[in-house]
C-alpha cells in the first residue's frame, strides 16, 4: 500500500487545547508538511456549541456537535480527543480505536480510569493511542520514560505535575494571598481543568502519577490506593512557617519503588522542600519531573505544565508521530512497538503498607491558648512514638487560639495518621490538624 499524501485530522474539542492545536498547525504548516512529506488537513472539529465565538477562525462547514461522527468518519486518519472528562471522551476514543484509527489524547483522567481498556482496544484492532500531552504539559516526559530511558528501572520519580497548583502556590508564597484569590487567575489563563477541584484537591496530579506509574512500572494504581491530598487547606501562614524552617511548599507526586521488597508507593501531597532544592525554585505554571533511573542516575525535566501553547506543542508532537505511523516508516515502528511494552515487561509489584512509607512531617494545629495544651499534644505524639523535632507557637486568627506548628523526626504514615486522629479528638484542638510531608530528596 502506498503512503498517503494527505492526512485528515479531526479535533474533538476546540477549547483551550483544541484551539491551540488548530492555531499552531496552521502557523507551522509549511515546516511540518515539508518535514513529513504529507499535507495536513484540519478536516473537522467537534464542539458542544457550534455558535460559540472562538479565537481561531474556523469555517462553519468544518464544525459539528457530533464527536462520535468524527471518531467514526472513515476519511479521518487521526482523531484528537480534546474534550476532557471520562464519558464522551471514552466513547470517542474507543469508537476510533475500534476502527483501527490513531487517537491523540491530552486526557489524563480518562487514561487513569480507562487506560487498560483503551490500550487493549488499540492492541486488538491495530489502532494507536498517543498521549504525550496528558502529563506535564509541554515537557516530553512520556517520550523520555518510554524511549529515552528505556534501559532503566525507576526507583524514584517525583515532581510537580500540576501547573494550576504550582501557579497558585507560587502566588501565595510571593504575594501572601489566599488560594481562592489566585484560583480565578489560573482559570482565566487556561491552566485549570473544567472542574478545578480536580486540580486543587490533587486528583489531576494523581491521574498523571497513575500514567507515569504505568509507564515506569507497568501497573495501574487506582487513585483510591494512593495518598492524595490537595492544596486547599494551605494558608499564607504555612508558607511563612515553612520559610522559618528553610523550606518552600510544592504539590508533589512521588512514585517510589523498592525493588528488593518489590513494593511500590504512589503519593500526591503538598511537600516541604528545602528552599535550595532545584524543584523548590520551579515557579508559576512550570512543572518539574525528577526521574531516577538505575542506569542513567537522576535526570530532571522542567517546562510549562499547562496552558494552550505548551499543551498544543505536546499534542502536535503526537500528531507528527501519528503521521509517521501512517506512513509506516522506521519511527513508526519504534513508537508502535513500545506502546504496551512497559506493562508486559515489568515484574508485578505490591503497594507498600503505610508503616513502610517513611518521612518527616509538619503538623499545624489550631489550639486553645491555655496552659497544658502543648503537654497534651506532646503526650499524644509520644504515645505514637512520633518524635518532635521543633515547635513554633504563633497567635491564630481566631480569638483565644494559638497556631502550633510542629515538625517531627523520621516517622511513618501509619504512626502519623494515628497521631492525627488522636490529636483531632483533643478538646483543646479547635480545627482538623493540617499535615504536610517534608521531602528529603537528594539532588
Ligand atoms: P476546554 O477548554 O473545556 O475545552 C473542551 C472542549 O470540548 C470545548 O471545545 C467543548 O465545546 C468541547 N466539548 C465538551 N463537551 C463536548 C461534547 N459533549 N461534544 C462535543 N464537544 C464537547 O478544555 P481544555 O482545557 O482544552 O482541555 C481539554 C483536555 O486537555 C482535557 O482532557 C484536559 O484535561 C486536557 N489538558 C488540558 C490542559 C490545559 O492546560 N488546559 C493541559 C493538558 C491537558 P465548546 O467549546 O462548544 O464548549
Ligand atoms: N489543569 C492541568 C494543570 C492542566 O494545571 O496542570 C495540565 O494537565
Amino acid at each position: 500500500m502506498s503512503a498517503p499524501n494527505v492526512i485528515r485530522i479531526g479535533l474533538c474539542g476546540l477549547g483551550t487545547v483544541g484551539q491551540g492545536v488548530w492555531k499552531h498547525i496552521d502557523r507551522a504548516r509549511h515546516e511540518l508538511e515539508s518535514r513529513l512529506g504529507v499535507r495536513l488537513e484540519l478536516a473537522v472539529a467537534a464542539v458542544r456549541d457550534t455558535s460559540k465565538q472562538r479565537t481561531v477562525r474556523i469555517p462553519a462547514a468544518k464544525l459539528t456537535d457530533d464527536p462520535i461522527a468524527v471518531a467514526s468518519d472513515p476519511s479521518i486518519d487521526i482523531v484528537c480527543e480534546l474534550i476532557g472528562g471520562t464519558d464522551v471522551a471514552r466513547d470517542v476514543t474507543l469508537t476510533a480505536l475500534a476502527l483501527g484509527k490513531i487517537v491523540v489524547s491530552a486526557n489524563k483522567a480518562l487514561i487513569c480510569k480507562h487506560g487498560a481498556e483503551i490500550f487493549e482496544m488499540a492492541r486488538r484492532h491495530g489502532g494507536h493511542f498517543l498521549f504525550e500531552a496528558s502529563v506535564a504539559g509541554g515537557i516530553p516526559i512520556i517520550k523520555a520514560l518510554r524511549e529515552g530511558l528505556v534501559a532503566n528501572r525507576f526507583p524514584l520519580i517525583y515532581g510537580i505535575l500540576n501547573g494550576t497548583c504550582n501557579y497558585i502556590l507560587t502566588q501565595m508564597e510571593d504575594l501572601d494571598v489566599p488560594y481562592a484569590t489566585v484560583l480565578g487567575d489560573a482559570k482565566r489563563l487556561g491552566y485549570a481543568e473544567a472542574d478545578e477541584s480536580l486540580d486543587v484537591h490533587g486528583w489531576d496530579t494523581a491521574h498523571k502519577a497513575a500514567v507515569l506509574t504505568y509507564l515506569a512500572h507497568g501497573v495501574w494504581v487506582p487513585t483510591d490506593r494512593m495518598v492524595v491530598e490537595g492544596i486547599d487547606r494551605l494558608t499564607p501562614a504555612d508558607f511563612q512557617h515553612a520559610a522559618t524552617f528553610g523550606y518552600g511548599i510544592k504539590l508533589l507526586a512521588i512514585i517510589s519503588r523498592d525493588f528488593a521488597k518489590n513494593e511500590l508507593s504512589v503519593r500526591v501531597h503538598p511537600t516541604l522542600l528545602p528552599e535550595s532544592h532545584v524543584v523548590a525554585k520551579v515557579s508559576g505554571v512550570f512543572n518539574a519531573v525528577s526521574i531516577k533511573g538505575d542506569v542513567v542516575g537522576t535526570t530532571l525535566y522542567i517546562g510549562r505544565g499547562a496552558g494552550q501553547d505548551a499543551t498544543s506543542s505536546a499534542v502536535i508532537s503526537d500528531i507528527v508521530d501519528a503521521v509517521s505511523i501512517l506512513k509506516n516508516d522506521r519511527r513508526a515502528f519504534i513508537t508502535a512497538r513500545k506502546e504496551p511494552a512497559a506493562a508486559v515487561s515489568s515484574t508485578p509489584c505490591r503497594l507498600a503498607p503505610p508503616e513502610r512509607i517513611h518521612g518527616r512531617y509538619y503538623i499545624r494545629l489550631t489550639v486553645k491558648d491555655r496552659p497544658g495544651v502543648l503537654a497534651r499534644v506532646a503526650t499524644v505524639m509520644a504515645d505514637q512514638r512520633v518524635s518532635i523535632a521543633s515547635v513554633i507557637q504563633n497567635r491564630a486568627e481566631r480569638p483565644d487560639a494559638a497556631s502550633l506548628v510542629l515538625t517531627t523526626h523520621d516517622s511513618n504514615e501509619r504512626a502519623i495518621q494515628a497521631t492525627l486522629t488522636r490529636l483531632a479528638r483533643l478538646a483543646s484542638v479547635l480545627e482538623p490538624p493540617l499535615l504536610l510531608r517534608i521531602g528529603d530528596f537528594p539532588e
